[in-house]
């Protein structure tokens, strides 16, 4: 047999690449970097966050009648570790839905054409309220918040000397500039001022204090996938007997699907007034399961933990936060993008070369800032493998950093 030529080489080695092994031949055309790239994605977002595959597997449970009594314990176990989560002996209404369901629930039940709402805003989701208040034909008021700060509880007083309202509606963390507004301050000037206390707990329930009895909130409202690790598709609210009475006078009311209501008349039975999402809540049971096991108490510590190793390494590698930190949230940090930097830069680059999903900025903060979600399920590990990469990312852009910096000071946070 004779040698074989470079040219026959290279004539085979061709034929190779694109017969054989397809696969190498996309490696030479220079996209290797993101098909080498896992397909799943490390979540830290502010929600939906990873699920645990506890979590997961149990939503591959044949699915059972929703009016069965076995279906009805499920239900029981969530209603009864709910109370526990929002600290409330009030019942605890699942709507299926996105946690936005639950928040046009408590519009649509207590509104009545006219009413006035106090809405404190300063942020994209505080801004959610009002759009609602004025879709159902009320009037909202503003107190429009500085993005980044917290509502100076001042203001919302002269928002209500100066009104005829009927509530006063606040988004406890504000996940859009990663705010954590003072709830139980503004629950004092709803309760002297006899005015209906309605929150977006959406973000701190399950992962920071919501103390719904003591702080006086009416109707307090969290989703599923946020700090309570469960899936996405499930919406919850807890009614005070105040938010009774006035629902029950509600004539006028808007909601069918969302009259709060009809998940109370049901949930006396025992059951829900529409078929519930029954795969997801065996996911919802499994996940408040580990709640109870972590103890909310370590689960709030875990979080604030988090979220202070968050701010610590930031700082540390020169960046800069953008809420104020006296009120910065314990499940969200947002991030200053640094000057001569893109949102491609940091975010853009995270993805593709590390396989890690953080949150852009919203409305005006769009190309400005960046999200670490550090809820749920998180925990040191996760936040020491999105810190390594985020000072390589960095690095590697031209930002001035020390290496390793920011992984010192979360190591440090957690000694
Ligand atoms: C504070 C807050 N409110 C409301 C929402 C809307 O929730 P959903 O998308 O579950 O309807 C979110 C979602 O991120 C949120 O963070």
């Amino acid at each position: 047999m004779g040698s074989l030529t470079g040219h026959s080489c290279g004539y085979l080695y061709f034929w190779y690449l694109v017969l054989i092994h397809p696969r190498k031949l996309y490696l030479l055309s220079g996209n290797y970097a993101s098909d080498m790239k896992p397909k799943n994605y490390k979540l830290m977002i502010p929600g939906p966050v990873e699920l645990t595959s506890e979590v997961l597997n149990e939503m591959a449970r044949p699915l059972i009648g929703h009016r069965t009594p076995e279906f009805d314990e499920i239900l029981e176990y969530c209603q009864d570790t709910l109370k526990e989560i929002f600290s409330t002996k009030n019942d605890v209404l699942l709507i299926t839905g996105s946690g936005t369901a639950a928040m046009d629930a408590a519009i649509a039940s207590t509104i009545k054409e006219g009413d006035e709402y106090i809405c404190i805003t300063g942020g994209k989701f505080g801004e959610r309220m009002p759009e609602i208040v004025r879709a159902y034909g009320g009037i909202a008021k503003e107190v429009d918040v500085r993005w980044g700060s917290a509502v100076n509880p001042d203001d919302v007083e002269d928002a209500v000397s100066d009104s005829n309202a009927k509530a006063i509606t606040l988004t406890h963390n504000e996940t859009s500039t990663g705010v954590l507004h003072d709830a139980k301050a503004i629950g004092k000037i709803a309760k002297k001022n006899d005015l209906l206390f309605i929150v977006d707990a959406i973000t701190s329930v399950g992962g920071d204090y919501v103390e719904t009895d003591r702080w006086g909130i009416d109707i307090c409202i969290t989703g599923s996938q946020k700090c309570l690790a469960a899936p996405p598709g499930m919406a919850f609210a807890a009614v005070s007997e105040k938010a009774w009475d006035t629902i029950s006078d509600n004539r006028s009311k808007r909601g069918y699907y969302l009259d709060l209501q009809r998940y109370r008349t049901a949930l006396k039975k025992g059951t829900t007034p529409f078929t519930p999402s029954v795969t997801l809540i065996y996911g919802l049971k499994k996940a408040l399961e580990a709640i109870r096991a972590e103890g909310i108490e370590n689960r709030i510590k875990r979080h604030r933990l988090l979220a202070q190793a968050t701010r610590g390494a930031a700082k540390e590698i020169n960046l800069e936060l953008f809420a104020d930190e006296d009120s910065a949230s314990n499940t969200v940090t947002a991030i200053k993008i640094p000057d001569g930097l893109t949102d491609d830069d940091v975010r853009g680059k995270m993805k593709r070369e590390h396989g890690i999903l953080m949150a852009g900025g919203q409305a005006q903060l769009k190309g400005k800032i960046f999200r670490i979600g550090h809820m749920g399920n998180v925990d040191y590990t996760d936040l020491m493998a999105v810190m390594s990469s985020l000072e390589l990312t960095l690095y590697t852009s031209g930002h001035n950093i020390i290496l390793g910096k920011g992984l010192a000071k979360i190591q440090e946070t957690f000694l």
